[in-house]
């Protein structure tokens, strides 16, 4: 029977108590982490989301009712103690931060009885995530999941006041919205008012916070839900949150200049790490040549070679040939890696082929400074020893090639790259490296539409030195007044300066294939307001919930997510996405196909 908690008061958190309050009476309130009994003493470990407290019932001191209610006691029970605080006499738990202390119960109250729970409530959970997921409600009181929200929470707090302190405003908008230019698939929200229309969920509120900079609020900010129906991984969700900004009367120096800043002030406040300032920058081309990505890992060297150049006449067809096609070679040392077993030399090639390579070509450079190759045969000597010493090979290394198009060989090679630095823990997970890649291309090639799009989205400013490129037939060189935040090789962030120029935005849709009135029809508000004086803004946006992921060295976005989505985009413990009402689907007018009915 649970018993109320009517005129007792907690006084304090679990772990908020400690030796200075040696000799005074408090009230806990928390759970049965678990109880020991040792004949006339029962030891109970209350926990509440400050950490653990130990309570020690002395039969000989409490009174018989209060002892046999402590017997009572099982995991997850709540309760209300009042006790006197006292040194540890059985030994300090250094473990514990209230290791010295324990309260000698006087009075128990149980406020609610608990079912066994379907797994142990502990750190460093041994449980399958599926099941956790399920009880989510259990699962957030463990002590880890509890410090990374706790850590959110601080993290959202200090990025209202230091923005606020920066003079930006803290402005909702909306979530039933009209399609946004992001580039993701829309969540869809059909109109009961308006039969056979829908609503999309924002995929960030990009089009509003410009509004709001031709509406002259000049600094906005806001810790936004944004939705977008994509393949989710370890780093994705479909509901997530961005801290999204937007500027006026600024250039990309002023955006870097405060967004780095505020990672500094974070960083610091929660986590001690020092960030220097300012953070490297690095344009997009030179990442994706050292790197092979757009968001390099640069905790580890290991930087690709272009060897091009080198090969482009050997004997060799897959070499020569990728270059006479305008594609490229290029390759990786490996640092004392030659010995590397041909069965674990097989799995990168199977791992890089997932990344659009046909091959991976190697030298290992033995020891006794003989070669083993995969394609010695199709070489000369002196081709050989050209291309090693371009990869600035030695006795001991292995050297790794890739030959296809840029893209095709930046992928895999990049990709190669950070799982050779997991495989052979070259990493230094104490690192915080971050780094801003800048100058975007404009465009992208979509093999799959067969045609340029934006790579950032269509309102952002080319480069000055790259606007009469828009007047040609051929602009997809331009680049972009682009930016991302990148950490230990996670995108955590981006952003753009804006056109706020008809004529440079006009040219925009025209190149991606968008008459006017198609852009008008899509984007039509945005580029009246434009008409009536804009001006200059630029804005970027953080995902939160990837930077708290960071901070606490969390392996999946769900572990700082409160109640998260999996792989499929469903979630375990509510089990949305759901059926409805018959009824609901007829006010809207909505028919389910005999497909959806089967599934
Ligand atoms: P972008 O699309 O780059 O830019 O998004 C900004 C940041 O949001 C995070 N993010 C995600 N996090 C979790 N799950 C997802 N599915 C997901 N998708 C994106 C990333 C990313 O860097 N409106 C522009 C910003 C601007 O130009 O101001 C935008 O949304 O960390
Ligand atoms: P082959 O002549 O097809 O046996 O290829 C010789 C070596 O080149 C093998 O190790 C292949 O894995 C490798 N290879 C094949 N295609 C490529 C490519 N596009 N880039 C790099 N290496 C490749």
């Amino acid at each position: 029977m649970a018993e109320s908690m009517k005129g007792l008061k907690r006084s304090a958190r679990c772990a908020e108590i400690s030796k200075k309050d040696v000799g005074s009476q408090v009230t806990v309130m928390g759970w049965v982490q678990k109880s020991r009994n040792t004949g006339g003493l029962i030891f109970v470990d209350l926990r509440d989301r400050s950490g653990i407290l130990q309570i020690a019932f002395n039969e000989e001191k409490v009174d018989k009712e209060v002892f046999d209610k402590a017997y009572r006691l099982r995991n997850e029970f709540v309760i209300a103690v009042t006790g006197t605080v006292k040194e540890r006499e059985g030994g300090v738990n250094k473990n514990l931060k209230t290791g010295d202390i324990e309260v000698a119960a006087e009075d128990l109250r149980i406020l609610s009885e608990s079912d066994t729970p379907p797994f142990p409530i502990e750190a460093d959970s041994k449980t399958k995530e599926d099941l956790r997921l399920k009880y989510r409600y259990l699962d957030l009181r463990r002590p880890d999941i509890q410090s990374n929200l706790i850590m959110r929470s601080k993290v959202a707090t200090l990025v209202r006041q230091f923005l606020s302190d920066e003079g930006f405003l803290e402005i909702e908008t909306p979530i039933l919205c009209k399609s946004t230019p992001e580039g993701a698939r829309d969540y869809l929200v059909p109109s009961r008012v308006h039969p056979g229309n829908f609503y999309a969920l924002p995929q960030s509120p990009q089009i509003f916070k410009q509004l709001l900079m031709c509406s002259g609020y000049d600094r906005y900010f806001q810790i936004a839900k944004c939705f977008r129906d994509e393949d989710l991984r370890a780093d994705r969700q479909p509901e997530f949150t961005q801290i999204d900004m937007e500027l006026s009367f600024v250039d990309v120096d002023d955006v870097i200049d405060v967004n780095e800043r505020l990672i500094a002030k974070v960083f610091k406040e929660i986590l001690d790490v020092d960030v220097k300032l300012p953070i490297e920058r690095m344009t997009w081309i030179d990442a994706m040549n050292r790197y092979g990505s757009d968001k390099p890992d640069t905790r580890f060297g290991m930087e690709l070679v272009d060897v091009s150049d080198v090969v482009k006449d050997c004997g060799f067809g897959v070499f020569s040939n990728a270059v006479k096609d305008g594609g490229s070679v290029r390759g990786i040392t490996v640092k004392g890696q030659a010995a590397m077993p041909r069965k674990k030399i097989d799995s990168l090639v199977d791992f890089s082929k997932d990344y659009g390579a046909k091959g991976v070509a190697y030298i290992c450079i033995n020891e006794d400074g003989s070669l083993k190759s995969s394609f010695a045969k199709f070489m000369t000597d002196d081709e050989m020893n050209a291309l090693i010493s371009a990869m600035s090979g030695e006795k001991g290394d292995l050297l790794l090639f890739v030959a296809d198009k840029n893209k095709v060989v930046w992928d895999s090679l990049g990709a190669l790259r950070c799982e050779l630095a997991k495989r052979l823990e070259l990493i230094d997970e104490n690192k915080f490296n971050f780094l801003w890649v800048t100058e975007f291309p404009m465009f992208e090639y979509s093999e799959e539409q067969g045609r340029y799009l934006a790579m950032h989205h269509p309102f952002t400013m080319p480069m000055e030195e790259d606007l009469e490129l828009l007047d040609t037939d051929e602009p997809w060189a331009a680049r972009a007044k682009a930016y991302d935040i990148v950490l230990n090789g996670t995108e955590l962030g981006g952003g753009s300066v804006r056109i706020s120029m008809n004529d440079v935005q006009e040219k925009m849709f025209k190149a991606l294939g968008f008459t006017m009135d198609e852009a008008y029809e899509r984007f039509g508000f945005l580029l009246n307001a434009f008409k009536y004086g804009v001006p200059p803004h630029a804005g970027l946006a953080f995902g939160f919930d990837r930077m708290i992921m960071l901070m606490t060295k969390s392996e999946s976005i769900r572990d700082v997510i409160a109640f998260p989505k999996v792989k499929d985009a469903s979630d375990l413990m509510s089990e949305a996405p759901n059926v409805v009402d018959e009824k609901q689907l007829e006010e809207l007018e909505i028919a389910i196909t005999a497909k959806a009915t089967e599934e």
